[in-house]
């Protein structure tokens, strides 16, 4: 059956964690953190928990549950703003909220503000309810999460006794979706807005995913993209007889069944996987010339075999012998963002584009490979139809990125990370646009390293001067 994740391990986007990202099929964002034990003894220390409602869009629901947030006053001058890094679907940890290794402690440090950090409904340890039913998960949405952030804000602005203060929220990939939207849905309570590599247009079939991952290789050396592009042809050819599927078992070390376009499509993925994050992180999102130049070299090393060559790509990257295969859904982990994609936004990434099978990679990942799944894991909740509504309804609350009416809103994102096809690109009336030629996901929200690529270092330039413009006008 199709209740699998592809799981690969992968820097985070705040650099001292290790973290695991699940992918529901083919669809990330999903950064759940695999702790180091040291991490696991910090994650409790200084966090505190606020009493939070269950339903804001239900008057008659009075139920509460724990929500846990950090703070920090270290570099608060009276009279400062307020910065908040809003949680995404991991668990938080109170090192966010001082960490010299992200650039918003920076921007707080020189704004004098106070500086709070808040999880995620339904990750880490903040849970509205105590099971995974549908039934509960009916309260995990982008909407409850808003509405979580706004009744946190209110609450703290009267705990500090914080006279109108000017609340600036940073978030990155799915915090940066819902830094952009906060700002969109609760113009009052919220001053300004910095998004970081923000999906802001819903998709069920995110299949642009896969033409920038095929463009970067493209751009950076084409014969080394072709050869790519055979080897993946290989593969497809291999699977048809079943010696070749043997072969193909031996050569990536795959141990799974590949009967059948599900299975077919699972191995597609488990390939495609580490060659995805690759691409989308970029090295920690610091310019990546050098490990594609190692990509290049270990596709090509034998010309006349391509299917090796791309073997030797997925050990070189996931580093070790056997290919990571699809893993059975945990039973907290993977879920909770599954549910968001089946409800709220699809994100789901296939080959279904004319460029990519051209060029790169087969049509080997259909959408319903994805939607299926929806309909495989929450037992007949979703279907096909109300999955495609569930977007359209995400694209009608938020208006999409066409009409997307937040202001003093500043969207950062990296010309190599495929999920800026879904973000805001383009300056307009009230919003900055930044866009890192060269750049991963979420490398802006890192501090200056000396490994920095100069685009980068720029692009915090200028994300400087916009939140210190807001701060001081
Ligand atoms: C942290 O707190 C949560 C909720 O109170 C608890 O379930 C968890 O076991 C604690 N973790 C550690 C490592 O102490
Ligand atoms: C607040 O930030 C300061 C300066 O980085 C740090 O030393 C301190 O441990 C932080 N406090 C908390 C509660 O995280
Ligand atoms: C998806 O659709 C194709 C063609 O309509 C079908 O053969 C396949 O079984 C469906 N399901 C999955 C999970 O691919
Ligand atoms: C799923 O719904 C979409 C949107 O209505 C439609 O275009 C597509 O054909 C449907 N797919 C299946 C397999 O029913």
């Amino acid at each position: 059956m199709s209740r699998f994740l592809l799981a690969v391990e992968i820097l985070s986007i705040f650099v001292p964690l290790v973290s695991t990202f699940f992918t529901p099929r083919l669809s990330f964002g999903l950064d759940h953190i695999r702790l180091t034990s040291q991490e696991a003894n910090e994650i409790n220390d200084t966090l505190l928990t606020f009493d939070q409602k269950v339903d804001h869009f239900d008057p008659n629901n009075k139920d509460t549950y724990l929500q846990r947030y950090g703070v920090n006053v270290t570099f608060y001058k009276p009279g400062g703003p307020a910065f908040i890094l809003i949680g995404h679907e991991v668990t938080i940890l109170q090192r966010w909220t001082h960490t010299d290794r992200s650039y918003w402690i920076a921007l707080a440090k020189e704004a004098g503000a106070i500086i709070f950090t808040l999880e995620h409904r339904f990750f880490g340890y903040s849970w509205p309810k105590p099971d995974l039913s549908p039934e509960s998960l009916k309260f995990h949405t982008s909407r409850q999460a808003l509405a979580d952030l706004n009744a946190f804000i209110l609450a703290q602005n009267v705990a500090f006794d914080l006279n109108n203060p000017k609340w600036i929220t940073f978030g990155g990939s799915y915090g940066g979706s819902l830094s952009a939207w906060a700002r969109e849905k609760y113009p009052d309570t919220i001053y300004a807005a910095v998004a970081s590599s923000a999906p802001i247009e819903a998709v069920v079939d995110f299949s642009a995913y896969l033409e920038v991952v095929s463009d970067t290789f493209y751009n950076f050396d084409k014969n080394c993209a072709q050869r790519l592009h055979q080897g993946f042809l290989a593969v497809q050819s291999e699977l048809q007889t079943p010696e070749g599927q043997e072969k193909l078992k031996r050569i990536f070390g795959y141990h799974s069944n590949l009967e059948g376009p599900e299975a077919q499509s699972d191995l597609f993925g488990s390939i495609l996987n580490p060659i995805m994050l690759f691409i989308q992180y970029g090295e920690g999102g610091r310019g990546h010339a050098t490990k594609l130049t190692k990509i290049c070299e270990l596709e090509s090393a034998d010309e006349k075999n391509p299917l090796e060559g791309l073997a030797n790509v997925v050990a070189f990257l996931t580093k070790r012998k056997l290919l990571l295969r699809a893993k059975a859904i945990e039973p907290n982990n993977g879920r909770t963002w599954l549910w968001q994609t089946c409800n709220e936004f699809g994100f789901y990434i296939t080959t279904n584009s004319k460029k990519v099978v051209d060029n790169f990679v087969p049509d080997v990942i259909p959408v319903n490979y994805s939607v299926d799944n929806c309909k495989n894991v929450f037992k007949d909740v979703f279907n096909n139809a109300t999955v495609y509504a569930n977007v359209d309804s995400t694209n009608a609350y938020y208006h999409g990125r066409k009409k997307y009416s937040g202001t003093r809103v500043l969207f950062v994102n990296g010309k190599n990370d495929p999920w800026h096809a879904l973000s805001i690109l383009e300056p307009r009336e009230g919003v900055d646009a930044i866009v890192v030629e060269g750049a991963g996901h979420c490398a802006d929200m890192l501090s200056d390293n000396e490994n920095d690529i100069p685009a980068i270092t720029a692009a915090r330039k200028q994300i400087h001067a916009i939140v210190m413009k807001w701060v001081k006008e």
